[in-house]
């Protein structure tokens, strides 16, 4: 598979006259409360805008507790702290995508960072594996199960603001992500130096990046970032900054709201560039259907003039290929582009 945007690291960052197109930030308080009544309104129709123009936005009134915030950077913070041998009995495997890592390929170069993924208790129902959690004490994994649940709260909101600005009954996705969801927290840890060991960097390419540029595979990321920056989205020829804002998060699309919006809503391109003044971190949620759920372009985004885009996609199976992607020997990562009509 052709990947279209081989080159596009070769643009240049947002200049002084592009510099004022910023990702919108946007009061959700009344989202939070009820995405569905009038005084949510304008709120809705500036995320539907923000989906359509940047596929990202940052959120403020979100809801989530600065506490909690603060409780779940201390315990990010502590968790890479650790020795490295601590780490490395959390590696994740391909059996079992939960866990430690800190060798991924994205388009198959390597980044420079390390992270830990979890996703929600029990045994998830692609992978039929269970969280890998430290052996670290003092609230490690309660705060992060925490956070995660805060995030689903948030992310359930937003769904409805994303369904209500597609013209559809605000609890449309309801049904696919509130009881069984496969949403995951990665914590993410950019060094400046290197993580892997010394012989290991020798015989690997080397990480220009702190993550090469993808979108994110499921319905839609919330993001925390530290005040470090480096993130940045892909708009019309620019990479431009999504400049730290103390309290807020960041939203963004992934490739499956693009398929249920029919392309109305776009899954926008990102990376994080590789630190080398200051270490950063960074904290997503990515919220994703279950495990059955089958995408496709919605009712209110289809007819007669602008037929579906894309043929239907069961999310368990495009889930589990596009993380063989990040093996560099089980071939390139899934995109939506090849179930395109
Ligand atoms: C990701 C990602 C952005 C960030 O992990 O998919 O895009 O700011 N992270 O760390
Ligand atoms: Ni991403």
């Amino acid at each position: 598979m052709q990947d279209l945007h081989d080159d596009l690291d070769k643009y240049p960052v947002a200049d002084s006259a592009e510099i004022a197109n910023q990702v919108p930030i946007i009061d959700v308080s009344a989202v939070v409360k009820d995405a569905a009544s009038q005084h949510a309104r304008d709120a809705v129709d500036a995320i539907a805008a923000a989906c359509q123009d940047w596929g990202f936005f940052q959120v403020i009134n979100h809801g989530v507790q600065e506490e909690l915030l603060n409780r779940t950077w201390v315990q990010a913070r502590r968790f890479f702290a650790q020795p490295a041998a601590g780490k490395k009995t959390l590696l994740r495997t391909r059996a079992n995508p939960w866990g430690y890592y800190n060798n991924e390929l994205t388009k198959n170069q390597r980044d420079k960072k390390e992270v830990f993924d979890f996703t929600t208790d029990g045994r998830d129902p692609i992978y039929d594996a269970e969280n890998r959690w430290p052996a670290i004490a003092n609230g490690f994994s309660q705060t992060m199960r925490e956070y995660r649940d805060a995030c689903t709260e948030l992310g359930l909101a937003l769904l409805e603001a994303f369904c209500v600005g597609l013209e559809l009954p605000a609890d449309s996705m309801r049904a696919d992500f509130a009881t069984n969801h496969t949403g995951f927290v990665r914590l993410n840890h950019y060094p400046v130096d290197d993580p892997l060991d010394a012989q290991d960097v020798k015989k690997l390419p080397a990480a220009g990046l702190g993550v090469h540029h993808h979108s994110d595979a499921g319905a839609l990321t919330v993001l925390l970032q530290d005040d470090v920056g480096g993130l940045q989205v892909f708009k019309d020829g620019f990479w431009h900054n999504v400049v730290p804002l103390a309290g807020a998060l960041v939203i963004n699309t992934g490739d499956m709201m693009q398929v249920w919006s029919n392309d109305t809503y776009q899954a926008a391109v990102h990376r994080v560039l590789a630190m080398n003044q200051v270490d950063r971190y960074s904290i997503p949620f990515f919220f994703n259907p279950s495990a059955a759920t089958i995408v496709k372009p919605l009712p209110s985004v289809v007819s007669a003039e602008r037929p579906p885009r894309y043929a239907p996609i069961q999310w368990s199976e495009f889930r589990a290929k596009r993380t063989d992607g990040d093996y560099a020997d089980y071939g390139t990562e899934v995109q939506i582009a090849q179930y395109r009509l």
